[in-house]
């Protein structure tokens, strides 16, 4: 069966022209842009995108109304539809009204669609009023009765919060109930689990099913000191290929930045700031 490739690209942290804000003034919209000329200058033809939340940056129906705006000129450009999902920094009321032309409500925002063969199921791991991430019952037990029927090439399930930890001073940056998430999908059609939320590259097998945290658009995370963590200027995206029966490939593609520092945190700073 032919493989299916697609782009993986998280945390875009977008916001509208002119507005205010502790991420606003670094115009983190324009990586974004960037990032779709460069899928289409580069000829990767990928069969969708996939942004695993953290949209916008504290947005209101303004903001993702422009994301919108944004992402469906991407998605013209480059001849491919984008999915998203929601990150801890999405608010689901200001998503529906400006994303999705909706009436405003806190209805979790998920799905399945398949494409070429391969089937997407994008999650809403968001938890309005808190940073961390857990998959409510009800769409827990949407997915397991999802699983139950294999897609022709396979499942990819894209979330915000990871279920593999990157240990360290984010070590806790993950979905809350993982370990019975982890164990429903081993043993289905699930090829890779797509997340964001931890701003670093982490690969590796959780519960024997591959998962990816991608670092993102926005900024990347790393270690300025032994006690201080550090926010620095930084964007890349993933293209994953799926090749049915013979396994997955990841390739973080880097796009040339700054490498500046947006914020400098103490650990205690971090862990409430998230
Ligand atoms: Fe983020
Ligand atoms: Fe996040």
């Amino acid at each position: 069966m032919k493989p299916v490739k697609f782009v993986h690209l998280t945390d875009t942290h977008m916001n509208a022209p002119g507005k205010d804000g502790q991420f606003a003034k670094f115009q983190l919209a324009d990586k974004v842009v960037q990032v779709f000329r460069h899928i289409e200058e580069t000829g990767i033809a990928p069969a969708f995108v996939l942004i695993t939340g953290d949209l916008s940056h504290e947005g209101d129906a303004e903001d993702y109304a422009h994301i919108r705006k944004l992402l469906d000129e991407g998605s013209e450009r480059i001849g491919a539809p984008v999915h998203v999902v929601l990150g801890n920094h999405d608010h689901r009321g200001p998503f529906r009204e400006g994303y999705l032309g909706e009436q405003p409500s806190e209805e979790p925002y998920y799905y399945s669609h398949t494409i070429d063969g391969l089937r997407l199921i994008g999650l809403n791991t968001q938890v309005p009023g808190s940073h961390n991430g857990n998959l409510d019952e009800t769409q827990f037990s949407w997915l397991k009765q999802e699983l139950q029927t294999p897609a022709p090439k396979g499942t990819v399930i894209g979330l915000h919060h990871p279920l593999l930890s990157i240990g360290g001073v984010l070590g806790d940056h993950i979905l809350a109930n993982r370990e019975q998430v982890g164990q429903a999908l081993s043993g289905t059609d699930v090829v890779a689990v797509l997340a964001g939320h931890v701003h670093s590259n982490n690969i590796g097998l959780y519960h024997g099913v591959l998962n990816v945290a991608a670092a993102g658009t926005a900024f990347a995370g790393e270690m300025a000191d032994a006690e201080h963590f550090r926010m620095v200027d930084a964007c890349s995206y993933n293209i994953v290929s799926v090749s049915p029966g013979e396994g997955v490939s990841i390739q973080t593609v880097a796009l040339p930045t700054s490498g500046t520092e947006f914020f400098k945190f103490s650990f205690a700073a971090l862990a409430t700031q998230h």
